[in-house]
């Protein structure tokens, strides 16, 4: 046996023995919810901690006579990091779910440690459709590119919008985005005439856009993680685009809220599909985005907030059903099959897939009391994720 099988096969050891001893635990219940608080896409965390501490303060830090304890770890969105911190959080800390998940590739390293483990692994943030099967233990409750691209790629050929280029970050969720509009788009009539990639990190937009500029399309498509669209807005205003005649759209991820309202009146009329806008006209998203922002400096919530509080739902009532008995494989089922209202609207954790089934909205940006927002005007009803394999 080589010297990394031979550590890999004790790590899994360790894993599949602590699986069994959360069972024996004490009168707490530990979710170790692992975001990127710093670097890049510390946006993302921020957002995601602030609603997951608001579900604990709305609803109690006690179920089924557990004591709910957060542990929140800083990943910096490093997925070396997310996997070491998340096998920590097992055997260290014997805790009873995982959560948080800042981007794919940090979700894509911990699957393997909730199986090992047989620890549930609630995905809040990142979006990539195969996440879901990298783990037997995965439960989402952000969203799918998939399920986001595709009403936008029926909406555009009917406005006017025939001649796409394509923009996305190079990895999971970008490819993912880039796929399923591309190809709704030409099944509705429409084409692509260009895909654009960009990396991750540290991304420099502008000899994208100047290409864009030369091919003169109808509409520019984007995606670019939480935290990326403002410097995507504000290098395509610069630059002139849309005076070219040229409209950007694309996923929510773009006009995020968690910055929309500092992006300036270049903003207004951007097109976007997407799961949640803080301007979401329901009485519960009323409650959810003034209790948020009451409790953190009037920062608007975002889609993020949103994947994290339902998470946090999620959690809850899975402990509740099973009174903390019967460890991961407990829990994982009562997670499964939960029908509820979220801020976003009514949402649905799929038994068979474990994943999020919800509205899609197609959304303008609009200004309402003097600030930018994603104003919904059509929806797509409890829309399955188009990227499931089987
Ligand atoms: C992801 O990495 O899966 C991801 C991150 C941010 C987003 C969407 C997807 O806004």
């Amino acid at each position: 046996m080589n010297k990394r099988h031979f550590l890999s096969s004790t790590a899994a050891a360790v894993l599949a023995l602590s699986a069994g001893a959360t069972l024996a635990q004490d009168n707490t219940f530990k979710i170790g919810l692992i975001l990127p608080m710093t670097g890049q896409q510390a946006t993302t965390g921020r957002q995601i901690e602030a609603a997951a501490r608001l579900y604990m303060a709305q609803n109690g830090d006690t179920v089924a006579g557990k004591k709910i304890q957060l542990i929140v770890k800083d990943d910096t969105s490093i997925p070396d990091m997310t996997k070491r911190l998340a096998q920590e959080l097992v055997v260290n800390d014997k805790v009873n779910v995982l959560a948080g998940m800042g981007i794919t590739p940090s979700a894509l390293a911990t699957a393997q440690i909730a199986t090992q483990s047989k620890t549930p692994l609630v995905v809040m943030a990142a979006a990539t459709s195969s996440i879901t099967e990298a783990s037997p233990y995965v439960v989402r409750t952000s969203f799918t590119l998939p399920q986001a691209s595709v009403a936008l790629a029926d909406w555009a050929p009917k406005n006017g919008i025939k001649k796409v280029v394509t923009l996305v970050s190079d990895y999971g969720p970008g490819l993912d985005a880039e796929k399923f509009f591309t190809s709704r788009l030409q099944f509705n009539g429409g084409q692509v005439v260009e895909q654009l990639r960009v990396p991750l990190r540290s991304p420099d937009f502008a000899p994208f856009l100047q290409k864009v500029r030369d091919i003169k399309p109808d509409a520019l498509f984007v995606f670019v993680p939480s935290g990326a669209g403002a410097a995507v807005m504000k290098q395509f205003l610069e630059r002139g685009m849309d005076k070219a005649g040229i409209r950007l759209i694309g996923t929510g991820d773009v006009t995020d809220d968690d910055q929309l309202n500092d992006m300036g009146d270049g903003a207004l009329g951007v097109v976007t599909s997407h799961h949640y806008s803080a301007a979401h006209p329901s009485a519960m998203n009323k409650k959810f985005v003034e209790a948020f922002q009451k409790a953190n400096k009037n920062l608007r919530p975002n889609f993020m907030a949103v994947g994290g509080y339902d998470g946090m739902r999620v959690i809850y009532e899975a402990l509740r059903v099973t009174k903390g008995n019967g460890g991961g494989d407990a829990l994982l089922g009562a997670m499964k099959g939960q029908i509820f209202e979220s801020p976003r609207g009514p949402i649905f954790i799929d038994a068979q897939t474990r994943d999020v089934v919800q509205n899609i909205y197609l959304r303008k940006v609009e200004k309402k009391d003097g600030q930018l927002y994603n104003v919904e005007f059509d929806v797509v009803k409890d829309v399955k994720d188009p990227g499931k394999t089987k």
